[in-house]
This record gives structure tokens, C-alpha cells and sequence, in this order.
């Protein structure tokens, strides 16, 4: 059976996890794929970096535009991050060129979904994005799959693990979220900029993801309504607690008269409802559609094994030959320009 060949680029907590199911999982993927799936060649900035696998094997580029590229390369896997320079750049040049793409970058997409997902259209190409939205937990599958036939009313979710495991312990041990980051490091949780985590950026990138899938409308990040966690205190915390609630940073969108809303701020919610039992670096997302109702999915939402899981499932749809992108199909021509207002006048 002809192998289905990736370029990965980016060797970091989700890239090496990609390299370890691949190379300990390979026959069982070529089972379910119907055919091998290898790696045909990699990049990173540090080509002597010690990753805890053998990569002697695979071939290597500096830029990862050349490895996008590579005539071995079928799909262009992207697991480096930016919402613009190298991964940007790579991404387009393997959708130019008519090759897939898998990607794990939600700034990415939230600031360019829309230019690439028409220019993968354009090209008869894949754009796949699973591990963008909740980590391991199958999200897009479930919107665009499992509820196909339902209208999405709304969307309600907790969708960034390191604020969700900040507040758990802010929580639970007092600490201020500062002394939680080399915690959240440690679990591969952070962005490369923190920043993004802990002011609701990356969860609004990931809320705006969701929306443009579950409604049809265009990605509009600059319209969601933001704010992260940083002006909650311990002593916030605790009078949410005395009076039976938790805090959450929580994300809602929905369609109304006034156009899509998309809100990611922190919310009270009761402590013994399913959303205030999450700890830790779980995420939940809640999708509501108007045949089947509500569906609850709750699950690991960051960090090598759960991340990877979710890239995996993209490459092995398209090594079974599914040609849908995760905007549907065809892409760009389902995205409506439905105006999208900020939630809150
Ligand atoms: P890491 O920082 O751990 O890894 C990034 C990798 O990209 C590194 O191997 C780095 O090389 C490489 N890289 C960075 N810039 C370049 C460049 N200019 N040229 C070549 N290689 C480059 O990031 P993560 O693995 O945590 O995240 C990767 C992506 O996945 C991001 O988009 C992130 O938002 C997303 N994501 C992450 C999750 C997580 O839990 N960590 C969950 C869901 C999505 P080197 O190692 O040599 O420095
Ligand atoms: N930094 C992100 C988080 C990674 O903490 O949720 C997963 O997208």
C-alpha cells in the first residue's frame, strides 16, 4: 500500500508527541489507515536538540517552508505556533502547492482561516485543524460529523487548560497565578507567550474557531468579547466559594438577530454543576443543536499525549482518503459574512 508521507514541523511538547505515536503506534495506524503512515522529514530551530526519540531517520530542513515543499511530503503537518512568520508562511506554501495541511495553531487560524481556507479550496487541498479547538478532546469531529444534521444553537465551554488549571489551584493551594506557570510549563500546557493563556487570548481564538464551524460564518476574532484571569484574586476566588461558586473562564457564542456573539470572560458558575467539577487542564465544551439537543464532551484540553491524539485523527481522515476540511466542503463557499457583534453591547 502507497504510504501516506508527513513533513512535521515543529519538534516541541504536540511535534514530539506526534514522533511517539508514530513511531509506537505504526502498526496499528497502518491497520486503521489502510496503509503506513511515515515521516517523511522534519523542522525545528535546533537541529542537535536531544528530543527523546531517534529522528535519524527522517530527513531534515532548516526552513520549514522547504519541508512544506519536499516532493516526499503528502501532508504539512504544522506544529510550531505564531499567528504569523514560518508557520504562516509554510502553511500557504503547502496549500499553493496543493498539499494538505493538519495544523494545531489556533492563533494561526483565527487571525487567517479564512485566506486559507480559500486558498486550500482554491487548491483542492485539506486544511484540518482538530487539536486547534480543546486538545484532545474531538470537537470539530463531533460539529461537523456526528451533529451534520443539526442546526448549532449554541456554544458554551471552558477551553483553555492552563486557566483552568491556575484557578483550580489558586483555588486549592492560595498560590497567586504567577507561582503557577513553571507548573503549567512543566505540563506543557503555556503558549510560547503565556500572555495569550492567562488574558483569554487563546481561548478567544479557539471560542472564534468553534463559532466560524458550528454557524458558517467567517472567523472574526477581533470580534470576540475578551478578558482573561489576571484581575482575579485569591480573595475572588473565595467569595465565589463562600457563596457556592467557582470561577471559570468561560466562552459562549451564539447566533442572535444581532448577528454571532462570542464572549470568552470569567464566569461564576455553581460549584457543584459539571462545569464548576472541572480541575485542572480538563476542558468542556457544550454543544447545543437543535435536533439533538445538548452534548456535553469533557477532556484533556492541553499537553503532549491529548494534543497529539487530536493531530493524529486529522492525519489518519486523510489517510483514509476523507477530503473534508474542517470548515466543511467545500470550504470557503459555506462560510457566510455574517456580521459578528461583540456579545455585550
Ligand atoms: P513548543 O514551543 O513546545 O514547540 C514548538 C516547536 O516549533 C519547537 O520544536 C521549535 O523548535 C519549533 N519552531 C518554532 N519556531 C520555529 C521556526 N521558526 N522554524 C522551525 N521550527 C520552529 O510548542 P507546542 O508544541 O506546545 O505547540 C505547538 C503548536 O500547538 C502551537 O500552535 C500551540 O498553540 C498548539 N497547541 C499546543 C498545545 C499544548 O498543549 N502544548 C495544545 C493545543 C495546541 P525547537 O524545539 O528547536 O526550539
Ligand atoms: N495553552 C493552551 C491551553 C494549550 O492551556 O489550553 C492548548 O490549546
Amino acid at each position: 500500500k502507497t504510504p501516506l508521507r508527513l513533513g512535521l514541523a515543529g519538534l516541541g511538547t504536540v511535534g514530539m508527541g506526534v514522533v511517539k505515536i508514530i513511531q509506537e503506534k505504526a502498526d496499528l495506524l497502518a491497520l486503521r489507515a489502510g496503509r503506513p503512515v511515515v515521516i517523511s522529514a522534519v523542522a525545528a530551530r535546533s537541529k542537535g536538540k536531544d528530543r527523546g526519540y531517534d529522528l535519524s531517520g527522517y530527513g531534515w530542513e532548516d526552513d520549514p517552508v522547504k519541508l512544506a515543499q519536499r516532493e516526499d511530503v503528502d501532508i504539512f503537518v504544522e506544529l510550531m505556533g505564531g499567528s504569523d512568520g514560518p508557520a504562516k508562511a509554510a502553511t500557504e506554501a503547502a496549500l499553493a502547492l496543493g498539499k494538505d495541511v493538519v495544523t494545531a495553531n489556533k492563533a494561526l487560524l483565527a487571525h487567517h482561516g479564512q485566506a486559507l481556507a480559500e486558498l486550500a479550496e482554491s487548491n483542492d487541498a485539506v486544511l484540518r485543524f482538530e487539536a486547534a479547538v480543546a486538545g484532545g478532546i474531538p470537537v470539530m469531529k463531533a460539529l461537523t460529523e456526528g451533529l451534520a444534521g443539526n442546526g448549532i444553537t449554541r456554544v458554551i465551554g471552558v477551553m483553555n487548560g492552563t486557566c483552568n488549571y491556575i484557578l483550580t489551584r489558586m483555588e486549592a493551594t492560595g498560590q497567586g497565578y504567577n507561582a503557577l506557570f513553571d507548573e503549567c510549563a512543566r505540563l506543557g500546557y503555556l503558549e510560547a507567550d503565556p500572555q495569550l493563556d492567562v488574558g483569554g487570548i487563546d481561548a478567544g481564538h479557539k471560542l472564534s474557531l468553534l463559532a466560524s464551524v458550528a454557524f458558517g460564518t467567517q472567523v472574526s476574532f477581533g470580534a470576540v468579547e475578551l478578558e482573561g484571569i489576571e484581575r482575579i484574586s485569591n480573595d475572588d476566588i473565595a467569595h465565589a466559594a463562600d457563596m457556592g461558586y467557582k470561577i471559570k473562564l468561560l466562552g459562549v457564542t451564539q447566533m442572535s438577530a444581532r448577528g454571532l456573539e462570542q464572549r470568552m470572560t470569567p464566569c461564576l458558575v455553581p460549584q457543584t454543576s459539571p462545569l464548576g467539577q472541572l480541575d485542572g487542564g480538563t476542558n468542556m465544551v457544550v454543544l447545543e443543536g437543535d435536533e439533538v439537543g445538548q452534548i456535553v464532551l469533557r477532556g484533556a484540553g492541553a499537553g503532549m499525549g491529548p494534543t497529539a491524539s487530536a493531530v493524529m485523527s486529522d492525519i489518519m481522515d486523510i489517510a483514509r482518503g476523507t477530503r473534508l476540511t474542517t470548515f466543511g466542503q467545500p470550504a470557503a463557499s459555506l462560510i457566510k459574512a455574517t456580521p459578528a457583534v461583540a456579545a455585550t453591547p
